[in-house]
C-alpha cells in the first residue's frame, strides 16, 4: 500500500531526476512534490502531518502521472499544472494567460505596506498596474477593505484570467479590471497606491531562462534590451497620476542594477523584505515630484 508519504518520496525523486527548475513559487522539489501530490488527491495545501501516513487513494495515482507528465516532460510550472496558484495565503486561478504568481510585494501589501503607508490610512484608489491575473491588486483589495482597486494591464488574456479572479474572490463590487498601455487611461492625481510590476526581463537574459518561463506569456517577462524601458515609463507616469500623499511601489527585480544606471542620480532605497526578494522600491508621491522637478527621472 503506498502512503501519502511515500508517495511524496517517490514524486519528489521523480521531479530532482528531471532537473526541473522552482522558481515560480515553490522553493524546491520537495514543495512542488507536496503541491502535486495533494493536487492529485483533490485536497487543499494545508493539511495535518498525520496525512502522512493515510493511504494514498489509488484513483489519484492517473491524475498524479497526469501531472507529471506535465511538470518534468512539458516542464509546465506548478502552478499552470494545478490551474492554481496562492500568494500571501490567497489562492487565484493561474495558467499560461498570464504570469505564475510570485511576486514578492504581496506580502508586504498583504501588511498594509506598513511602514511605507500610514496606519489606519484607508487608501481611495489603488491601482495594480501590469496586473498580469490580478494577484497584487487583489491581495490588496484584501488588505484594505475599504478602497477601490483597479486592475490594469494591456494584454487581453492576462485581463480575461485577472477578471476571473476578481469573481473568485467576490470582489466585483470594488475590483475592476480594464485594458490600457501602463498608466494611459488612469486621471491625474488621483491614485493613492500604485502597484507595477512590469516586465523587465532584459532580451539577452530571457534567452537564457530555464523552459519553465518558456510557459509564460513573453509579454510578461521580456523588456526592451536593458529591461528598464518600462519601469523609467511608469516612474515618469506615476508623478502625474499619483495623488499628492501617494505612494508607488516598484518591483524590477534583479534589474534594479540596470535600472540604476539607467536613472544615476536617483537615490532609489530597495526594500529589505521579510520573506525576501529584490529589486522592489517604495516611492512616495513627494520623492517622485521632487526627482522629477530635479529632471533626474
Ligand atoms: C511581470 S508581469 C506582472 C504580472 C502581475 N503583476 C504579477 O505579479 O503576477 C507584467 C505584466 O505587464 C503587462 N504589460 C506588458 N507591457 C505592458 C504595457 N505597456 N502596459 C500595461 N501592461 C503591460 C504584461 O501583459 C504582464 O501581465
Amino acid at each position: 500500500m503506498q502512503t501519502f508519504r511515500t508517495k511524496l518520496s517517490q514524486v519528489e525523486s521523480v521531479l530532482q531526476n528531471a532537473g526541473v527548475y522552482c522558481g515560480h513559487g515553490y522553493e524546491s522539489v520537495a514543495d512542488e512534490a507536496v503541491a502535486l501530490v495533494l493536487g492529485a488527491a483533490g485536497l487543499l495545501p494545508e493539511q495535518p502531518t498525520s496525512l502522512l501516513d493515510q493511504p494514498f487513494p489509488e484513483d489519484a495515482d492517473t491524475q498524479l502521472a497526469n501531472l507529471l507528465d506535465r511538470r518534468c516532460v512539458q516542464r509546465l510550472p506548478v502552478a499552470y499544472c494545478l490551474q492554481e496558484a496562492y500568494l500571501a495565503g490567497l489562492r487565484f486561478i493561474s495558467d499560461d494567460r498570464a504570469l505564475v504568481p510570485r511576486s514578492p510585494v504581496s506580502h508586504a501589501v498583504a501588511e498594509c505596506l506598513s511602514p511605507w503607508w500610514p496606519e489606519h490610512k484607508v487608501p481611495s484608489l489603488i491601482v495594480d498596474v501590469c496586473c498580469g491575473g490580478g494577484s497584487l491588486g487583489l491581495v490588496a483589495a484584501a488588505a484594505f477593505p475599504g478602497a477601490t482597486v483597479l486592475l490594469s494591464d494591456l494584454d487581453q488574456q492576462a485581463l480575461s484570467l485577472a477578471t476571473e479572479n476578481i469573481i473568485l474572490h467576490d470582489q466585483s463590487d470594488r475590483v475592476s479590471a480594464l485594458r490600457a498601455d501602463l498608466t494611459s487611461a488612469i486621471q491625474s492625481g488621483c491614485v493613492d497606491i500604485l502597484l507595477a510590476n512590469p516586465p523587465y526581463v532584459s532580451r539577452a537574459e530571457i534567452a537564457q531562462l530555464p523552459p519553465e518561463y518558456r510557459a509564460e506569456p513573453r509579454i510578461a517577462l521580456e523588456a526592451d534590451a536593458e529591461g528598464t524601458e518600462l519601469a523609467v515609463s511608469l516612474l515618469q507616469e506615476a508623478v502625474r497620476v499619483l495623488a499628492p500623499d501617494g505612494l508607488m511601489l516598484l518591483e524590477v527585480g534583479e534589474t534594479w542594477m540596470a535600472l540604476e544606471d539607467r536613472l544615476p542620480r536617483v537615490p532609489f532605497l530597495w526594500l529589505e523584505l521579510p520573506q525576501g526578494g529584490s529589486g522592489v522600491a517604495a516611492i512616495s508621491a513627494q520623492e517622485l515630484r521632487d526627482w522629477d522637478a530635479a529632471g533626474i527621472l
